[in-house]
């Protein structure tokens, strides 16, 4: 697919940028979030009054329709800031029995060093089939609608499925009974509540700084970023597995989750915040794929509704692989529960289409199922390992999985070293890979 000819140069021209220093643009948006600097950094950080309002307010159950659901429900600081559970999509609503329609990411790393949206649109057609059109990137959601942490906060605060409240109103009569009301008159004024709308602006931003400047989002402890800073040797077998996921002829994953330092050291997060369409399975556990008529486009909405564009239809974000040994549900619709599952999704997905998609009528594989047919062009058939053929073989054996999977979980936040001389002990947290 065209599109993703051009976002492959576009990627490597970002590539450099996206693995260490901010965009300009991002920059600027959020100029007074720390620098993205290792957590070996000794400097410490700015914490302020806003962030610790913040800090009660994300994790403040009373906020919601329910009174039982906090941002941290779906964004558990254990689970690094993703999901508690394996469901698909969480369950929220004013009677918790609401499903959502997509998986809960981490917040994790990401929230500092996200792009603000951009898709330079092309002024001809020519120019459109050059590389001088610029693949879209950045923003917040898996379809990047949002520019801003503090504009994403009101989402799921008023979102039926989610915390549910029925206006700002309702909102802020909650906070005024919250235990931190006093706190919140003393740093935005004692009148603050009598003007809603700039209390509800200040609860938001308060919400945005918390996640920019709260050092729990951005800990730098895995063992991959102790191996970066020489503290410590990666196995025989996740040195292995790296070299399979840098291979640009082989997995070829690290093209768009980006495991290269930066320019200025910063250390990489594992993902380009560019924008693809993988083909992914239908999920049946969500119910909203019940209606054969309802698809989940991503860039095309249906939650994002500016872009007519029919080639970005289908497209998601690229989420960081930071912590994905953690996790228990894999892609933006939640198909795969297992890491490993999501790898042998990439290896076989063209080698093997039966084992992923369900046959149609007619007894046909109905590959990229998720997609209504016209739109199926869009999936990303060439970039490895997304090139193969029915019947060929897969660019990884099982063995390689094994590796890869060992290698990802390095990327675990909390591993402990031990001892001055670089002796470590195993990762403490826990891998769904499977692995001891
Ligand atoms: C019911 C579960 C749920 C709750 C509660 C919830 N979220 Fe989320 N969050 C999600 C899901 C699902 C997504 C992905 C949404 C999308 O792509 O449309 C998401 C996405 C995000 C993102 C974008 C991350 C990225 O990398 O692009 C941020 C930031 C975020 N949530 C912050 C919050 C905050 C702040 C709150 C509380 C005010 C909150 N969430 C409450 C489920 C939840
Ligand atoms: C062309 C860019 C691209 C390449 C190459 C690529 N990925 Fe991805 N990856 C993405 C995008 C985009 C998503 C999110 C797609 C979605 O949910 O629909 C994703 C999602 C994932 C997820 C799910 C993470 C989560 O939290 O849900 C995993 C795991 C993953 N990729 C691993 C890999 C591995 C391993 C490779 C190499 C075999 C690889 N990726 C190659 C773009 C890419």
């Amino acid at each position: 697919m065209r599109f993703t000819e051009r976002a492959s140069a576009h990627r490597l021209a970002l590539a450099a940028l996206m693995g260490g220093a901010l965009l300009a643009g991002a920059g600027a948006a959020r100029a007074a979030a720390p620098t993205p600097t290792p957590a070996s950094a000794d400097a410490r950080p700015v914490y302020s009054d806003a962030a610790a309002l913040g800090k009660l307010i994300f994790f403040d159950p009373a906020l919601s329709g329910s009174g039982k659901m906090s941002c941290a429900s779906c964004h558990s600081p254990e689970h690094a800031y993703g999901p508690p559970n394996g469901l698909a999509a969480q369950l929220g609503g004013a009677d918790l029995h609401r499903q959502g329609t997509r998986a809960v990411p981490s917040l994790r790393y990401v929230l500092n060093r996200t792009p603000i949206w951009t898709h330079a649109q092309a002024a001809s057609r020519s120019e459109r089939l050059s590389e001088t059109d610029n693949a879209p990137v950045g923003g917040f959601g898996w379809d990047g609608r949002f520019n801003y942490l503090h504009e994403q906060a009101s989402f799921p605060l008023f979102n039926p499925n989610e915390m549910a409240n029925k206006d700002p109103a309702a909102l802020l009569a909650k906070m005024q009974r919250a235990p931190y009301a006093a706190r919140f008159k003393d740093v935005f004024g004692q009148n603050i509540f009598a003007d809603p709308s700039k209390a509800f602006t200040q609860a938001m931003y308060s919400i945005e700084r918390f996640e920019l400047e709260d050092s729990s989002f951005h800990p730098y402890t895995s063992k991959f970023d102790y191996y970066l800073d020489e503290k410590v040797q990666l196995t025989v077998r996740e040195l292995h597995g790296k070299k399979l996921f840098d291979d640009p002829a082989g997995g070829n994953c690290a093209s768009c989750h980006i495991d290269q330092p930066g320019v200025n050291g910063a250390h990489p997060l594992f993902t380009d915040f560019n924008f693809q369409a993988l083909g992914v399975p239908r999920n049946p556990e969500l119910k909203v794929n019940a209606d054969p008529k309802y698809f989940d486009l991503g860039l095309c909405g249906p939650l994002r509704k500016d872009q007519s564009d029919k080639l970005n239809c289908g497209l998601f974000k690229s989420v960081s692989l930071r912590n994905t040994a953690t996790r228990h549900v894999f892609f933006h619709n939640g198909r795969f529960h297992m890491l490993k599952d999501a790898l042998r999704f990439y290896m076989q997905r063209d080698t093997n289409p039966d084992k992923w998609y369900p046959k149609d009528a007619q007894g046909k594989v109905d590959k990229f199922n998720d997609l209504p047919v016209a739109l199926r062009v869009n999936v990303d058939t060439t970039d490895e390992p997304l090139t193969r053929k029915a019947g060929e073989r897969p660019v990884w054996s099982e063995r390689d999985i094994d590796d890869v999977a060992a290698f990802l979980a390095t990327l675990t936040d909390g591993y402990e070293l031990k001892g001055k001389s670089g002796e470590v002990s195993g990762s403490k947290s826990s891998d769904s890979s499977g692995r001891p």
